[in-house]
């Protein structure tokens, strides 16, 4: 089975790597879609996050990074993928997620989306949340991996954010 798991990953944290490793485990092959959507005003431009999910991928032959504009729906059709993979935390995502799922089901009905809860660990983390913690000076070492944070001080630093 092939999935796609989609994402703003802006920045990628734990809570994303954990069910890209976990989701890994249930299909043969699994693409993490970086979304390219400027208009959001994404803190990482995409290549700065394709690299960083490549880096921290690396270790897991099944798992292919790559980044996608226009429809999930289409960017799942051309790459022969009938599965999309979500990350569930608090019920607060419930809505939200249902929302884009059924959408999604409107447009291509052959498409499933499959929610796997987060781990506990990770239940109010987010990359909103990371971001913010960042720009303030506050701790965050237990959200994101290591090469996650390097960069995201070097953009505080550089006062990029
Ligand atoms: O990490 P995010 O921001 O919660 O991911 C949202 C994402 C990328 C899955 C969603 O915004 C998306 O699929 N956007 C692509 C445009 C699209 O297909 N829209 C229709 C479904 S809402």
């Amino acid at each position: 089975m092939k999935a796609v798991y989609p994402g703003s990953f802006d920045p990628p944290t734990n809570g994303h790597l954990d069910i890209i490793t976990r989701a890994s485990k249930l299909t043969d092959n699994l693409i993490v879609a970086v979304l390219n959507n400027p208009s959001k005003k994404p803190m990482f431009t995409v290549d700065e996050k394709i690299e960083m999910l490549k880096e921290l991928t690396k270790d897991i032959p099944n798992v292919k990074v790559a980044s996608f504009s226009g429809l999930l729906v289409d960017f799942c059709k051309q790459n022969d993928c009938k599965i999309i993979i979500r990350g569930l935390r608090a019920l607060t995502d419930f809505e939200y997620e249902f929302q884009i799922a059924l959408t999604n089901k409107t447009m291509d009905k052959d498409i499933e989306t499959l929610f796997m809860p987060t781990d506990t660990q990770n239940l109010w983390l987010s990359s909103s949340v990371v971001k913010e913690i960042a720009t303030f000076g506050g701790k965050y070492d237990a959200m994101v991996p290591k090469i996650v944070k390097d960069r995201l001080e070097e953009k505080v630093n550089k006062g990029e954010c």
